[in-house]
């Protein structure tokens, strides 16, 4: 009997399955109510006393790996219905949307893009800033009517500082810092005192241009200006409007000719197919000199442009408080666009 019950012993051993179907029927053949343990058990009984003791211990080493055995195996399965539960990492991710730039960033990075291709500099400045730089070295000193076309922010404790109503004030720091040859655009916001309307507000963007080298003259402020809105609109027919600003000397305004093809288009230029976008001009010798560089030396032009003006054009908006609202609905239509 002994024998029988070493003989199961090495069947117990050597039993593998991962069919629980089949782990179930090992189960039953010997732990079972009419299984195989039982049948020994009742046979104790009738067991010589003399060999109770290792038929005692060789029966419970059986019932023992029998119970062990089935544990294992189920556990085995069981891990493995459990690995299937960990995501698959080459599975298509279910779509989380993606953000997108603002419009102004959009348009902001590609006019930096076209003017870094032509060997132009970023710079910044603060948006703080003080009467020095904002007007005073730009020819505009204390009292001078032309501070009226911009509407200023003073900062109430001391009307020495305001917030800078236009870009050029980076072209006085970056002059005082470098010496020529000097190309360079600065992106920021600016701040005017003003009315918020469709076609006005009081916080916008800027990008402001500066070349100062030797013997530069309108013609080179002209072709730069045909580069550009090539570039950026595919179209270079411009056309410069005598203008006056107190920093440049002659000074231009700047339109692009849109065409009148339709309806929008004799809307958006009042009918004579010509569009504003930007002011520019000599750079003053005054600037020049307030700014340490010698205006016997060099020259420059310089150009200013809204950046909500040129976003407004490009995508065909038509009130410019949609770009401060944060309405995702209207941000998300920029996706992918230039
Ligand atoms: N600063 C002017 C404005 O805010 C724009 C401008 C005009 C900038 C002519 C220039 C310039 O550099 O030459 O309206």
């Amino acid at each position: 009997m002994i024998e029988k019950i070493k003989e199961h012993l090495s069947e117990v051993e050597a039993f593998q399955s991962l069919d629980s179907k089949e782990i179930e029927s090992f189960r039953v053949k010997y732990a079972g109510k009419k299984g195989l343990l039982n049948d020994f058990f009742a046979a104790f009984r009738d067991v010589p006393a003399d060999q109770k003791k290792e038929f005692g211990q060789v029966l419970n080493t059986l019932k023992n790996g029998v119970n062990d055995k089935v544990k294992n195996l189920q556990a085995q399965i069981q891990n493995q219905g459990g690995k299937q539960l960990i995501p698959d990492p080459t599975r298509t991710p279910f779509p989380i949307p993606s953000g997108n730039r603002h419009p102004l960033s959009i348009v902001k990075n590609r006019i930096i893009d076209i003017f870094t291709q032509i060997g132009f500099t970023v710079s910044e400045g603060p948006e703080i800033e003080d009467d020095w730089h904002n007007f005073s070295a730009l020819n505009l000193p204390e009292y001078h009517p032309a501070r009226d076309m911009q509407d200023t922010f003073f900062v109430q404790t001391n009307p020495d500082i305001l917030l800078r109503t236009h870009t050029s004030s980076v072209q006085v720091r970056y002059m005082e810092k470098n010496q020529p040859p000097i190309r360079t655009i600065s992106p920021g916001r600016v701040f005017r005192n003003e009315a918020i309307s469709a076609r006005a507000h009081c916080i916008f963007h800027q990008i402001e241009g500066l070349y100062i080298a030797k013997e530069v003259s309108f013609i080179d402020l002209k072709q730069t200006l045909e580069y550009f809105t090539a570039s950026l609109f595919g179209n270079s027919k411009i056309r410069l409007r005598p203008s006056y600003f107190p920093f440049t000397e002659p000074s231009a305004e700047v339109d692009i000719y849109w065409g009148l093809e339709t309806e929008t288009d004799y809307r958006i230029t009042k009918g004579t197919g010509w569009l504003e976008i930007m002011g520019c001009g000599m750079v003053d010798p005054n600037v020049l000199k307030n700014c340490g560089i010698d205006p016997d030396e060099y020259s420059g032009f310089a150009f200013g442009m809204g950046i909500e003006r040129i976003a407004m054009l490009l995508y065909q908006i038509s009130d410019i408080r949609l770009f401060f609202e944060n309405d995702i609905r209207f941000l998300k239509q920029f996706k992918g666009t230039l």
